[in-house]
């Protein structure tokens, strides 16, 4: 019977070990084993609820306590959660090689929890509101009400980017020069159709990095990626991670 290690290739454990920059980019896939659900497939989130209803500047304006009561939903359900072996795995990662990047499009903060530190939310977190007037941010505790700014009296806002809103130009930037440099780029459980994150990978391919996607199903990236591996991001990373470094496991 085919094992766990048998479904890496084992120019990916000999390319991961040789790596001097790596790239890790992250999304909902990444979290599911820890029981966050996803957005997309048969229980995503995404399957009950409208994002134009909840996820859009414009859908704040017209009911904003429909839209912060199902963030105030979402922080709880994460505030339950633990990280799992995959985020475990992408922070011992980051000590191993010298210059490293994660991306991640969760806003669920699970990937700093389990002790990474160079974090690139892309998308935001849920974990802070601002202010849509003054854009000021607080640290969100368990406030389950809308928050009013201390400052000039505005709504407070998730501290998330929502459908038709700008990512910040700054972490954008550093997320494509890291790819643009990685010799080696991990794409975890995302499903690879939402821009600008979906353009990473082929930015470290532009550049003859290796990239490795590891998903439950084939993604658009699935063609192009260097290898694809199926399966739980957990048990993969978890076990590409001693594959690489057995003496240390
Ligand atoms: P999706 O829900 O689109 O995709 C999750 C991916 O994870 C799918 O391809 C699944 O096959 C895969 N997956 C599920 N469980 C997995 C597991 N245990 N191990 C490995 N893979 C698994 O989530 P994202 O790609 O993160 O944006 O979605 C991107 C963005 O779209 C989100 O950040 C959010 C959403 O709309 C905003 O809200 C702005």
């Amino acid at each position: 019977m085919e094992g766990l290690a048998d479904r890496i290739p084992p120019e990916a454990v000999q390319r991961l070990c040789e790596s001097k920059r790596l790239v890790v980019l992250t999304g909902a896939g990444v979290s599911a084993e820890s029981g966050v659900p996803t957005f997309r497939g048969k229980e995503g989130l995404w399957k009950n609820h409208r994002p134009e209803q909840l996820a859009t500047p414009q859908a704040f304006e017209k009911d904003p306590e429909l839209v912060w009561d199902w963030y105030h939903w979402r922080r709880n359900t994460v505030r339950e959660a633990s990280p799992n072996p995959a985020h475990y795995a992408i922070a011992e990662l980051e000590r191993k090689i010298p210059a490293f990047a994660l991306v991640t499009q969760n806003v669920d903060g699970l990937h700093l929890r389990a002790g990474s530190e160079k974090v690139l939310e892309i998308h935001g977190d849920l974990h802070h509101a601002r202010c849509s007037k003054c854009s000021d941010v607080v640290a969100l505790e368990e406030q389950a009400g809308l928050v009013i700014c201390e400052l000039c009296g505005g709504h407070m806002r998730p501290n998330v980017v929502w459908f038709g809103e700008n990512l910040d130009v700054r972490l954008l930037e550093e997320a494509f020069v890291a790819s643009r440099a990685s010799d080696f780029l991990i794409v975890a459980g995302t499903s690879n159709i939402v821009q600008p994150a979906a353009s990473l990978a082929y930015e470290a391919l532009g550049n003859d990095g290796y990239v490795l996607e590891i998903n439950l199903d084939p993604t658009p990236l699935t063609g192009s990626a260097s290898a694809t591996v199926l399966g739980k991001a957990g048990e993969i990373l978890g076990e590409l991670v001693k594959m690489a470094w057995p003496e240390e496991h």
